[in-house]
């Protein structure tokens, strides 16, 4: 986009009025300030969607990064979808009413096209289409945003961002407990303490219901929504009024392995398949490790999606108030819609917004990599050989960065103490002429020297404290009169 230099000039003035603002500590003075991006005077970004500043990006990583670590350590590879596809992918299993929720447009060429909601039907697609031949199970992974149109608050947006895994392929159970240990695995490798599953089976209230999938999932959609009167009303229609009790005491039925009993009683022998299913749903976790505290039984997990068969679950942060759900998924079937076989699939989904707000409430995001060095030339002939300094800590694996902007020693010290890096290089033609560099510890404020050939060594070692032979501290020695007149 060209951006006129007029307003340009206006998006720099609103940005330095924010950061010079009286309310702002010097602490918190930052280069990047997350509150910028929230007005711009020219736009706004469409609502439901979100800006996310360096410091947000590195805890969505951090949480994004735990997932795929644990991931490929089960096995599963990573693919990836187009962002848009024929909106008849979502239909075809929902029927035309899931277009309501979509981000659903014709394309210049007349084709009708839908954002992504979810990555689970593309992943079905590309499946049936390419990966068929493969050997299986197949496992496989994304990660990206996802789109539906829905009513904006906290943790639920119009762009938000998934993780996501299917199996494709593999026994049902033996699937099913793999898909609920990474799920669960994925919030125990964050740091996350505060997890809870509930685990249900919908083929248990699939097989309770007598009707045809339409009007059963009018019904089911009742239950997930706990839409009383509208069962009610559903459940006349369909000449099955006496259904509505022990649906409604199913549903409330939540704890540990006895519930299954409970709720086989209610439903009078129908569904035992089902909560057989459960029970060894409950013995697979206990060789996955996955404590007994992380997940109840729960009769009531009915998923907002049409697709699930099988076992369904959802996993909770709850500390998180209303959108505590943090993620979800079961066993479904979308290959056999999607023109292929009969076989297994199940998967499950995370939310990374949601993650990432479970994890600053768990305080169990990771600080973000610092940088490990700035390199701060001194005098303009020690430019080229300060680049040659700064490409050799680079070429080391280090993350090093250099003035841009020939400022003083002193303003690039502040600007070094903003941007939060271990270390200052501070290259000088005297120094560069012995081969040295002034090595400023920019925690304690140690400064010494260090022979060009040792700098990476010394920048991977601990920091230095103050020793004898080092002075007190000299914060701003760079810029001082006499280290520059001694410079000299
Ligand atoms: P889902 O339950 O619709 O499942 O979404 C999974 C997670 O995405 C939710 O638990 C939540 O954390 C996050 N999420 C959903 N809507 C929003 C929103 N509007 N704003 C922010 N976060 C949101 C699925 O998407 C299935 N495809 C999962 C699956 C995979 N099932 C089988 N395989």
């Amino acid at each position: 986009m060209n951006v006129s230099p007029s307003r340009k000039r206006l998006h720099l003035s609103t940005a330095i009025t924010s950061l010079d603002h009286p309310s702002i500590g010097r602490s918190q003075k930052r280069l990047w300030w997350p509150t910028l991006y929230a007005a711009s005077p020219m736009f706004e970004r469409p609502r439901g969607t979100n800006d996310w500043g360096p410091e947000d990006m590195a805890k969505r990583r951090f949480v994004e990064s735990r997932f795929i670590q644990l991931a490929e350590s089960f096995g599963f590879r990573e693919v990836s979808t187009p962002t848009f596809e024929s909106l008849e992918l979502f239909t075809a299993k929902s029927g035309p009413a899931i277009v309501r929720e979509l981000y659903a447009f014709r394309d210049q060429g007349g084709r009708d096209l839908a954002l992504r909601p979810e990555f689970t039907a593309s992943i079905l697609r590309f499946y049936v289409s390419d990966l068929r031949s493969r050997p299986k199970p197949l496992k496989l992974y994304s990660t990206g945003n996802v789109f539906r149109y829905e009513e904006p608050q906290k943790g639920r947006y119009r762009e938000f961002s998934q993780v996501n895994a299917e199996i494709i392929g593999g026994a049902p159970l033996a699937s099913d407990g793999e898909a609920l240990a990474l799920g669960i695995g994925t919030m125990r490798a964050i740091g996350l303490k505060q997890v809870k599953a509930r685990i249900g089976n919908i083929g248990i209230l699939r097989g309770f219901l007598p009707f045809p999938p339409a009007d059963q999932a009018v019904v089911l959609h009742s239950l997930d929504k706990r839409n009383f009167p509208m069962l009610d009303a559903e459940l006349g229609r369909l000449g099955r009024p006496d259904l509505a009790r022990p649906l409604r005491e199913l549903i409330e039925l939540s704890g540990d392995v006895s519930v299954l009993d409970k709720a086989a009683k209610i439903l009078a022998g129908a569904g035992s398949a089902g909560f057989e299913y459960l029970q060894k749903i409950a013995d697979l976790l206990d060789a996955y490790g996955v404590s007994r505290k992380d997940y109840a039984f729960d009769m009531g997990v009915v998923r907002g999606l049409d697709y699930y068969t099988g076992m369904v679950f959802e996993i909770d942060s709850p500390n998180l108030g209303a959108e505590k759900q943090v993620g979800g998924g079961g066993a479904y079937n979308l290959v056999e819609v999607f023109g292929g076989e009969r076989i297994a699939q199940t998967g499950f989904a995370l939310g990374v917004d949601r993650l990432v707000m479970a994890a600053e409430a768990e305080k169990a995001t990771e600080p973000p990599r610092s940088l490990d060095a700035y390199v701060v030339p001194i005098g303009e002939g020690a430019q080229r050989k300060s680049i040659e300094v700064l490409t050799s800590l680079r070429a080391a694996g280090l993350a090093a960065d250099i003035d841009l902007v020939g400022r003083g020693p002193s303003k690039n010290l502040d600007y070094a103490n903003a941007i939060g890096t271990r270390y200052a290089v501070l290259l000088g033609e005297k120094e560069l002429k012995a081969g040295k560099a002034a090595l400023r510890d920019m925690a304690s404020g140690v400064q010494r020297e260090v022979a060009l050939a040792d700098l990476v060594d010394a920048i991977r070692s601990p920091p230095v404290t103050r020793g004898p032979e080092s002075a007190k501290p000299k914060r701003r020695a760079a810029g001082t009169r006499a280290a520059r007149a001694r410079r000299r």
